[in-house]
């Protein structure tokens, strides 16, 4: 196995009982805190990007962390990087789409001309639980004309089976 895969799944924090008795927190930040395994994953999604989809055209990230891994791999790969936000915080002619929170629902959304038909995009998040976050922003991108070539996130937490509920390419790098 990838030595550096093995790094920075030692580096995740692990909280149990946070926010909440029962849930066990997977806390990516501990990783940034560490710049030469916060390097090693840049790397290693950035080789994920390039195997999967090398003629990538778009990074979308998704807000708030998902901005902290999209925006240096946007750089690295030399294509324009769209923010995905929760509503009222972006200017200008957008797109929305509901997403199902644990209690309720909330807005997705996204500036409707930063994406051109047909444009090859990949998603990028620091973790899948649900899913609901990664399919709302496939279902977001795919409804402003772009095509959804990758869904990347940093951490799967498996036992929540949210990769189930995608219908795109999805990879992770660390899963528990
Ligand atoms: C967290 C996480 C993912 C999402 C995963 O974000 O960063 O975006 O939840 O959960 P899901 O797969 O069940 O949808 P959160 O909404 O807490 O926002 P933040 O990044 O601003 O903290
Ligand atoms: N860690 C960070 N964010 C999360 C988690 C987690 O374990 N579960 C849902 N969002």
């Amino acid at each position: 196995a990838d030595e550096r895969v093995k790094r920075i799944s030692e580096k995740i924090g692990t909280y149990p009982d946070f926010p909440k008795p029962g849930i066990v927190f997977r806390d990516i930040f501990s990783v940034l805190a560490d710049p030469s395994v916060f390097q090693d994953l840049l790397a290693v999604l950035e080789e994920q990007i390039r195997a999967v989809c090398p003629d990538v055209e778009i990074i979308v990230g998704l807000e708030s962390r998902g901005f902290l891994f999209g925006t240096p791999l946007a750089l690295a790969l030399g294509v324009p990087f769209v923010p995905v936000r929760k509503k009222g915080k972006l200017p200008g002619e957008l797109k929305q789409v509901l997403y199902t929170l644990e209690y309720g629902t909330d807005v997705f959304e996204a500036q409707a001309k930063c994406i051109k038909l047909g444009q090859k995009v990949v998603i990028v998040d620091d973790l899948l639980a649900t899913g609901g976050s990664m399919k709302a922003a496939c279902d977001l991108v795919t409804s402003i004309g772009g095509t959804v070539s990758l869904c990347l996130v940093c951490i799967e937490l498996e036992d929540l089976k949210g990769r189930e509920t995608l219908d795109k390419p999805f990879k992770a790098i660390v899963k528990f």
